[in-house]
């Protein structure tokens, strides 16, 4: 991975022409520069393995540049962010490096200092990089057993399948609930497969717009179509030598799943306004938390292209059903989280126990995992802290929809995160939530929070 040049530039501006003249200057002194006109979509494709650094500039609708510097933050704190601000007032810049921004420029500016400021903060994200390779190494090699966690049968079975097969270039379908590790399957299959040192590039199809598909995934060519001002690599490409992982393949479109069968059949792809085809070389990993079968039986799905993906399928069991990991992912995550957020230890108390097993876990281990955060971030005291805020789940998902339910858990979680990471101060908590203090005020009270247990 080490290997890969360190020229990534992630360039977000909500102002067209800046983007297009600074990308422009980036991109002949060598730099690979992508831009977006938002940070969310910028944020969406940044992962910790990122080679490169940030531009972004500070004003921009939905979410600005200091609050994406938070959320890119919690990504991954060593990816080098710069911000640009043409109203460069004193006290946002020294705001911004107080809240660990690489560096500050002010608009206008010379291009050879943003370039300057941009080499030396790539360089240091090379450094970051290769140290954390390095001290993977030493700590010895990585184990499919830190990976995917638990001691049950059914998933030391699983493990073994995903070894079993990870060397092959056969298409898997992962399937199971929501929330029972779907992802990390995939990612283990990648990491413990003859492609590790190729990339692992996901596509979340239940995200992408219908009329975004084709070009999400085939890529164009510039002027293919109105707004393709720049040509674009599909997935399918930038994937060459890696793995694909097409994640809820069950929401993809009749009308891409053609498209999509076809690519697989003849291994290879044409850009949309192009004549010619690309190789396809990946190894194509998918996931449903449908059932594909139905899908078939119902029209929704083309049988074709299910027998294509679906040469190994993966079944990944629902918690319920492994009842002995419940208890040690309960541990594991609350120690994590302990760790994460500077929080003590809470030891399980003896009836707690009986609340774990007994639960039906409908979210699987993503529900267990929340549930051991909010756990070690929980300021109640340890004998009625699991028993509180499990029941609060339980009863209101007896009278409200689910998604609500969820909504609401949610809510509270990043609550207390912001609490346990501002320690109960309001100012930081309003900027960290982008919320006045009235709202904020009236969450807490909703979800009966205390401020003062984390000052
Ligand atoms: N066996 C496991 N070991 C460690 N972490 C796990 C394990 N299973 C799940 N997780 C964690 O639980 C969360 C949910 O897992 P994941 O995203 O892989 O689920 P999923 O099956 O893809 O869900 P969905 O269908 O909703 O996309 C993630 O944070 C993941 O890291
Ligand atoms: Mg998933």
């Amino acid at each position: 991975m080490v290997d890969e040049p360190f020229n990534r530039v992630f360039l977000v501006d909500d102002d067209a022409e800046m983007r297009a003249a600074t990308s422009q200057w980036l991109g002949l002194s060598g730099y690979e520069v992508a831009v977006f006109s938002d940070a969310l979509s910028a944020l969406e494709q940044l992962n910790t393995d990122f080679p490169g650094v940030v531009v972004s500039d500070v004003r921009m609708p939905k979410m600005d540049g200091m609050k994406f510097l938070d959320c890119l933050k919690q990504l991954d704190p060593d990816i080098p962010m710069i911000l640009v601000s043409a109203h460069g007032d004193v006290q946002m810049a020294v705001d911004a490096m107080r809240s660990g921004a690489y560096d500050f420029i002010e608009k206008p500016f010379d291009p050879e200092r943003l370039l300057e400021i941009v080499q030396r903060s790539t360089e240091k994200r090379r450094l970051i990089i290769e140290n954390r390779e390095l001290r993977r190494q030493l700590a010895g090699p990585e184990t499919i057993e830190r990976r995917l966690i638990g001691n049950s049968a059914a998933i030391c079975r699983l493990r073994d399948e995903i070894l079993d097969v990870a060397d092959t270039d056969a298409p898997v379908l992962i399937c199971g609930e929501t929330g029972t590790g779907k992802e990390v399957v995939a990612r283990c299959l990648h990491e413990f497969g003859s492609r590790n040192q190729g990339k692992y590039v996901a596509v979340n199809c239940g995200a992408v717009p219908e009329n975004m598909f084709e070009s999400e995934l085939f890529g164009h060519e510039r002027g293919a179509f109105t707004g393709a001002d720049k040509r674009r690599i599909g997935r399918f490409e930038y994937a060459k030598g890696g793995v694909l992982f097409l994640d809820e393949i069950g929401t993809m479109p009749l009308s891409m799943q053609i498209k999509v069968l076809r690519v697989l059949q003849e291994r290879e792809v044409v850009r949309i306004g192009s004549n010619d085809p690309q190789p396809v070389d990946i190894r194509l990993l998918s996931a449903t938390n449908k059932n594909l079968r139905e899908g078939c039986a119902e029209g929704s799905f083309r049988e074709d292209l299910y027998y294509r993906i679906n040469v190994i399928e993966i079944f990944v069991p629902p918690l319920r059903e492994r009842g002995e990991d419940i208890l040690f992912l309960f541990d594991y995550f609350s120690t994590q989280a302990a760790l994460n957020y500077s929080r003590p230890e809470v030891a399980l108390q003896g009836a707690d126990i009986g609340l774990l097993m007994s639960h039906d876990w409908p979210g699987n281990v993503r529900e267990l995992k929340n549930l051991a955060e909010r756990y070690v971030l929980s300021s109640l005291p340890p004998d009625r802290r699991l028993s509180s805020i499990m029941s609060q789940g339980r009863v209101e998902s007896s009278t409200t929809s689910s998604l609500q339910t969820l909504m609401r858990q949610h809510e509270r979680l990043l609550l207390e995160q912001a609490l346990a990471s501002c320690r109960g101060d309001v100012q930081e908590m309003m900027v960290l939530l982008d919320l006045p203090r009235r709202t904020l005020n009236e969450k807490l009270q909703k979800h009966n929070l205390d401020r003062k247990k984390y000052l």
